[in-house]
């Protein structure tokens, strides 16, 4: 059975504004899928949704999450099931140091699964094997949580966090974004580190607008999205053919056909 299962998927937001209009998506248990496709396709209104963002409202369709019906579920519930999803845009939290925050969030995994807080020194150990498996600078952790943290800083946050949660399916929204050459390698090593590895469990679904960040976190799938439909699928060649021909010929081709 396949970890996630997108089922039809139609998907409104703000009152009557249509913006997924039928998407069948499904991740097995560490798979690397690309979402790509052009601004404004609905991209992140499909991570969004998946993670059961409240301004979304499913019309039709399902998510499944290893077969059961997950399209009604809270955010909280679907975090505690293994859900995970990085930010395009980290917000900062003033006053919460980076340690603080970790363990707020490590013990409210914990407490989910009926565990005890988590005992000062397990807790150090495992953020310093997350830290270097990310390559977080351990001064980070001292510091309040994305304040004056630079783009690429925020998104190392954001990898350090999967790695510290071990998630079942990571989301990372355009978390290429704004990354110079150096940081983007930093953030590739961290999920290839964390996910899609022989033996790991951890399934990516990396939503990009550019290919940039797919020579280094190599997909097993790619998807192209286009006006709130998957509309192109195939292997990782697919992003050499959208590298070389840019997304006009999809949209060609789709004209066409519908001509
Ligand atoms: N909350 C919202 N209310 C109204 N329109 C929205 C909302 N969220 C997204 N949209 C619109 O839905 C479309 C798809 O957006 P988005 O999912 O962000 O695309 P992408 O991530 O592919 O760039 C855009 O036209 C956007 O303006
Ligand atoms: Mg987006």
């Amino acid at each position: 059975m396949p970890d996630l299962e997108i089922r039809n998927l139609h998907v409104r937001a703000g009152g009557d504004k249509q913006i997924l209009r039928g998407v069948d998506l499904t991740v097995g248990q560490g798979e690397v899928h690309a979402l790509m496709g052009p601004n404004g396709s609905g991209k992140s209104t499909l991570a969004n949704v998946i993670m059961g963002h409240p301004n979304l409202e499913v019309t039709e369709g399902q998510i499944l999450w290893g077969g059961e019906d997950i399209t009604e579920a809270s955010t909280d519930e679907r975090a505690r099931m293994g859900l995970f999803m990085a930010f395009q845009y980290p917000v900062s939290v003033p006053g919460v140091t980076v340690t603080k925050y970790l363990r707020t969030v490590l013990n409210a995994h914990r407490d989910a699964r009926g565990e005890e807080p988590i005992p000062l020194k397990e807790f150090r150990e495992t953020v310093q094997e997350a830290m270097s498996l990310t390559k977080v600078p351990e001064e980070f952790s001292r510091r309040y949580l994305n304040e004056g943290f630079s783009g690429g800083e925020k998104k190392r946050m954001e990898i350090l966090q999967m790695a510290l949660q071990r998630p079942r399916l990571a989301i990372l929204d355009e978390t290429d974004s704004g990354l110079d050459i150096d940081a983007l390698k930093v953030v590739s090593d961290g999920v290839n580190a964390v996910a899609g590895q022989a033996g790991s469990d951890t399934g990516v679904l990396i939503i990009t607008h550019y290919q940039r960040i797919l020579e280094y976190v190599r997909p097993t799938h790619v998807h192209v999205m286009y006006k709130g439909r998957i509309v192109r699928e195939g292997g990782p060649s697919l992003v050499h053919e959208l590298e070389a021909k840019g997304y006009g010929w999809i949209t060609d081709e789709l004209a066409e056909a519908a001509a």
